[in-house]
């Protein structure tokens, strides 16, 4: 009964080879008397005669390793052990081997990840990219072990030394919550008694510190999501859905709604061994039933009415490949999300992620170990939430359809390009009775062809600012490169496609709807899109945003003033307007809102038309364009 309570822990392991995981992984086991007598005798006696003075408890993990699973492709071994207070769960990953692979397995679902640094050789590569993954696969907690102090002297330098190297290089990421812990695991400091050897830490041991992480906050207890597994019907009487609740909570008498056919009930009772719970929460392995005789069947999720994840049929995501064959876009895949199936392809790779540098680099495709953003389209909508607000339901799996083998594993960015959400308001429009298909030939391939990216670059600013003067030279000397381009200007599409709309806010936002959307046409086309529009309403700027991948949209503020513009005054529309005679005329009597934060801002009052250009160069070339 006692066991039952005890709260579960689990921790992902990982270090380079020599570094001394097995020792410390065989010093807790030893320590927390996780293993038999026997196991212990037996490499007590291999020590002995080795002429080893201390045990060697590494040999531990050796008789353990035999008895792996088999016929697992991923070489991630689990190892268990329990203290008084806490069941742990271990996944031990190998450091040299399919490094990458190994981790996004093991970590995926962890609370807590130990690294070790081996103290004398300081931070190595594989340290780095250790440190990316758990920043990745957002694993709460981080504890870093500067293991073998006892060879450098117990020193309080060099660890502090280590702490504030590693501590330099994790500020570029994303984690939580990380501690330096200093230990000898040969000698058991700071394993899991605290060490006399070290006066000057004044921390707990590893163990010590692992008992005290809370493990209930670093899962998500807000978000009701309970995939269907099963539907039970022993018999005409009772009807009961089975599965583990992935997040959030759950009491009987709670309005829920079901996924995809959002047919509402309620819960009547939340079951766990046929003991009637009060509430079920994230990681229990239940079975609901409803009020009403509704249809749910396996593959669907139960969720709040006022609490719904995503459902869409296209996101973005980042792909951590394991399979052999490298990723083919464009190819169908079977995606594995909880326990639905659904049919994948992914359109297009966005870009690599070099795990050690951390940088982007350009990618078509991905293999073995490789990391990269890519957009994923499904055959039938499914119902998710970005990872980052819920590591159970913003990951899956991609199956070869082949060989059946896992091809890669993923996480949610979220929705890309068509904005799809379950609540109705967010759905986009469309003409009844319409049914979206993917684009003919996938805009990689446009872009291969191409030899350069699609890019849109939106320039907005007031009349007379110099948009047009600076997009129309870029072009020229995009074009001259041989390079797909496309320039939308405003002057020109109100002589065709936008002749029916004048200056009313309503129309101007309307006149920037439908641009956005040709610019999106000629970007899923492969072209460069330079757009010359005041847009003066950043939630317009934002909506054009919105339909083009991240990355892709380049928003330029053409900044000057209202009186450069009017002492400018190109088209003499400035002076009628302050004589009265345009009315909402931008800067004179309608607003311009400036915007936020762009990805470039020229300012034109006192710059040469050619040193703008430049600087528009210069920021092209940062992005990856050949200019
Ligand atoms: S937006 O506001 O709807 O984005 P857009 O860029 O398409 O404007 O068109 C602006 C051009 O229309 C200006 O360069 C100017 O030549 C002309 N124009 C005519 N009336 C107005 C007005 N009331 N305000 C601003 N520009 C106007």
């Amino acid at each position: 009964m006692e066991t039952q309570e005890k709260s579960i822990l689990r921790v992902v392991t990982s270090g380079s080879v020599d570094d001394g995981k097995s020792t410390l992984i065989g010093r807790m086991l030893y320590e927390t008397r996780s293993i038999f007598e026997d196991q212990l005798e037996a490499v007590k006696r291999t020590s002995e005669r080795r002429g080893q003075q201390e045990v060697d408890l590494a040999l531990l993990l050796d008789g353990l390793s035999a008895e792996r699973e088999q016929g697992i492709t991923i070489d991630v071994a689990y190892r268990y052990f329990e203290t008084p207070t806490r069941k742990y769960i271990l996944a031990d990953c190998p450091g040299h081997v399919q490094y990458t692979r190994n981790m996004v397995t093991g970590a995926s679902s962890a609370d807590c990840a130990i690294l070790l640094i081996d103290a004398r050789n300081g931070i190595l590569t594989q340290s780095r990219r250790h440190a990316f993954l758990v920043s990745l696969l957002r694993v709460p907690r981080m504890v870093v072990v500067i293991n073998k102090m006892d060879q450098v002297g117990f020193s309080r330098e060099v660890f502090e030394r280590l702490v504030a190297e590693y501590r330099a290089f994790v500020e570029r990421l994303d984690l939580p919550d990380i501690t330096f812990i200093p230990v000898s695991a040969l000698r058991g400091d700071n394993v899991v008694m605290r060490s006399a050897a070290m006066p000057w830490y004044g921390g707990p041991s590893l163990l010590q510190h692992l008992e005290a992480l809370p493990t209930t906050h670093t899962r998500n207890l807000v978000d009701f999501r309970f995939p269907v597994q099963s539907v039970l019907r022993p018999n005409q009487d009772f009807r009961g859905y089975a599965g583990r609740i992935a997040s959030g909570a759950i009491r009987p008498g709670e309005p829920v709604l079901v996924l995809p056919s959002r047919v509402e009930s309620r819960i009547k009772e939340v079951l766990l061994a046929e003991k009637s719970l009060e509430e079920g929460i994230a990681g229990q392995s239940v079975v609901l039933t409803l009020e009403d005789n509704v249809d749910v069947s396996r593959g669907d999720m139960l969720v709040r009415p006022h609490n719904l994840p995503l459902q869409t049929k296209r996101f973005e995501a980042v792909l951590s490949w394991m399979g052999e064959a490298p990723l083919e876009t464009g190819c169908a895949y079977l995606l594995r999300h909880g326990t639905r199936n659904v049919k994948a392809v992914v359109t297009r790779v966005y870009h690599a992620i070099d795990v050690d540098t951390l940088r982007r680099t350009p990618a078509e495709t991905l293999d073995l170990n490789g990391i990269g953003k890519v957009e994923v389209e499904l055959a039938s909508p499914l119902a998710c939430d970005p990872f980052k607000a819920n590591r159970a339901t913003g990951s899956f799996i991609l199956v070869d359809a082949m060989t059946h083998c896992t091809a890669a594993a993923g996480l949610i960015l979220g929705t890309a390009g068509t904005l799809e959400s379950l609540e109705p308001a967010a759905l986009p429009e469309a003409s009844p009775n319409t049914v979206w298909s993917p684009w003919n030939i996938p805009r990689g391939a446009r872009e291969r062809q191409a030899g350069h990216p699609g890019q849109v670059l939106w320039f907005t600013g007031l009349s007379g600012s110099g948009k047009s003067t600076l997009a129309r030279a870029l072009e020229r000397r995009l074009f001259e490169r041989g390079q797909r381009t496309m320039l939308l200007d405003g002057d020109q599409v109100r002589h065709g496609l936008c002749r029916d709309l004048g200056f009313s806010p309503e129309d101007r936002s309307e006149n920037i709807r439908r641009v956005g959307e040709v610019a999106r046409l000629f970007f899923e086309a492969g072209h460069i899109v330079l757009c010359t529009f005041i847009s003066p309403y950043a939630e317009d700027r934002d909506t054009v945003r919105g339909l083009i991948p991240q990355g892709r949209f380049h928003e330029v503020h053409v900044d000057a003033s209202v009186e450069t513009c009017t002492r400018r005054d190109p088209n003499g529309l400035y002076a009628k307007a302050l004589r009265g005679e345009i009315p909402q005329f931008t800067g004179i009597s309608a607003p311009y809102e400036q915007p936020g934060s762009p990805e470039l801002r020229l300012e034109t009052d006192n710059v040469t038309p050619e040193a703008l250009l430049a600087q528009l160069e210069a920021y092209l070339r940062c992005c990856g364009l050949k200019i």
